[in-house]
C-alpha cells in the first residue's frame, strides 16, 4: 500500500514555484529558487529527526534542552538535476554525508539509464533523503531507491519539487515504504512523458543546456 505524499502548500513555496515554472526565469534565478525550495521542503522532511536531552549552562543557570541525536543522515541527489537541490538541504543539515546516483531518461522511451553510483561506505546505517526536482513517470526514482535499498538502506525519503500523479502511483506501488515530499502535484504527463504544467526540463534549465 502506498503512503500519501506530503505536499508542501506553504505560501512561500507556492510563490517561489510560480517563479520557477515561468519560462522567462533564467538559469541563475532558477538555480537560486530550486535551492530555496529545497531548503523549505527539507524543513518538513526533517521533522521526525530524533532529539536527545543535554544539560547546558545558559547565562541564567543550568538548563536541560534538546539537540539532534546521533542518527546519521545522507542526501543522495539524482544527477543531474538533483544536484540543484543539494546546497539548499545542506544549508539546514551541513553534517549529512552525500552520495550521488547518475541516471538519465532515454529520450525515446523515457526509461532511466544508470551511469554512476557513489554512496557513503556506511550508507546502510544512514537514513537517506533522495533529491530530484522532477517525479514524472517515476522510473528514475524507483531505480535510485532500488539501488539504495540494495546497499542495505531501510529508511528512505524522496524529496522532489513537482510530482506527476503517474510517478507518485508508480513509486508508491514499487516502494510503498518511501515517504514522498513535494511542492506540487501537477496534472499529468504529456505524450513525451514531461509533466504538465510542470516547468520543462529541470536539468536543462538549471545548467542552461538548451
Ligand atoms: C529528469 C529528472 C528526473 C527524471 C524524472 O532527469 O531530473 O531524474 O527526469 O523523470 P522520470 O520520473 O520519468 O524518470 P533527466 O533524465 O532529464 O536527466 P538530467 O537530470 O541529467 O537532465
Ligand atoms: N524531467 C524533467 O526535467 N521534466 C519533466 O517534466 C519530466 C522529466
Amino acid at each position: 500500500m502506498s503512503i500519501k505524499p506530503f505536499i508542501m502548500d506553504h505560501p512561500l513555496i507556492q510563490h517561489k514555484l510560480t517563479l520557477l515554472r515561468d519560462k522567462n526565469t533564467g538559469s541563475k534565478e532558477f538555480r537560486e529558487l530550486v535551492n530555496e525550495i529545497a531548503t523549505l521542503i527539507c524543513y518538513e522532511a526533517s521533522r521526525d529527526l530524533p532529539l536527545e536531552e543535554v544539560e547546558i549552562e545558559t547565562p541564567m543557570g543550568p538548563a536541560v534542552t534538546k539537540v539532534l541525536s546521533g542518527r546519521k543522515l545522507a542526501f543522495v541527489p539524482i544527477l543531474r538535476a538533483g544536484m540543484g537541490m543539494l546546497d539548499g538541504v545542506l544549508a539546514l543539515i551541513p553534517a549529512a554525508k552525500v552520495g550521488h546516483i547518475g541516471l538519465y531518461r532515454d529520450e525515446e522511451t523515457a526509461i532511466p539509464v544508470e551511469y554512476y553510483c557513489k554512496l557513503p561506505s556506511d550508507i546502510a546505517e544512514r537514513d537517506v533523503i533522495l533529491l530530484d526536482p522532477m517525479l514524472a513517470t517515476g522510473g528514475s526514482a524507483i531505480d535510485a531507491i532500488t539501488q539504495i535499498k540494495a546497499r542495505g538502506c531501510k529508511n528512505i525519503k524522496f524529496m522532489c519539487i513537482i510530482a506527476a500523479p503517474e510517478g507518485l502511483e508508480a513509486v508508491g506501488n514499487a516502494h510503498p515504504d518511501v515517504q514522498i515530499y513535494c511542492a506540487s502535484l501537477d496534472k499529468c504527463l504529456n505524450d513525451k512523458k514531461y509533466i504538465l504544467p510542470g516547468l520543462g526540463d529541470a536539468g536543462d534549465r538549471i545548467y542552461g543546456t538548451k
